[in-house]
């Protein structure tokens, strides 16, 4: 039988294995990212909107597109991934930060699904 101290050498000798990235056909904005960057996204958009995961998507399936909201998301998502790539092109996020860029779902939206209007002058 292997000693619990073998084991664990053995372990700390593994090299890290890398993180896995999200790839899949249905995620289209959002690329590259690992796991936990993918959800943190989510919750950051979620926390933005002052919305739920159901806000935007139907019971049962991340995947599904049955949710209109989902596609008005897709479209936010390309539109504030364009303002930063074209206007804000140096901006580093920093660790924890969203990874969209300095442009971020909450800029306008400020934790509201409808993002204020000005007032009347
Ligand atoms: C404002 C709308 C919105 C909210 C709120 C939201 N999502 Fe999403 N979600 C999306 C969009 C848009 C995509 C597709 C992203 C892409 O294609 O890059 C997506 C994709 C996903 C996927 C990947 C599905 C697949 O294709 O395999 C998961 C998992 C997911 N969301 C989980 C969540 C969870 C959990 C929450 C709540 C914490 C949440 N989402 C909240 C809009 C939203
Ligand atoms: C540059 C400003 C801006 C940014 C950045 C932005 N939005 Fe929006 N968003 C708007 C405006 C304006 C509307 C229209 C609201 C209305 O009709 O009152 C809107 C509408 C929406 C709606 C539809 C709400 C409804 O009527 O059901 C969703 C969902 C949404 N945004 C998600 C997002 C997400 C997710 C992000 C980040 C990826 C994002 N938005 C980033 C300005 C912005």
């Amino acid at each position: 039988m292997k000693s619990i101290a073998s084991i664990m050498l053995a372990a700390l000798l593994q090299p890290p294995s890398p993180p896995a990235i999200v790839d899949t056909p249905t995620v289209k904005m959002l690329t590259g990212l690992t796991v936990p960057e993918f959800e943190a996204e989510m919750q950051r958009m979620t926390q933005a909107l002052g919305a739920s995961c159901g806000t935007c998507h139907v019971r049962g399936s991340f995947a599904s597109d049955a949710n209109p909201r989902k596609a008005v998301a897709l479209r936010m998502l390309e539109m504030t991934k364009a303002i930063n790539r074209q206007f804000f092109p140096d901006y580093k996020a920093e660790e924890g930060a969203s990874r969209l860029g300095r442009v971020t779902c909450f800029t306008c939206h400020q934790g509201e699904l409808h993002p204020k209007a000005p007032p009347p002058l």
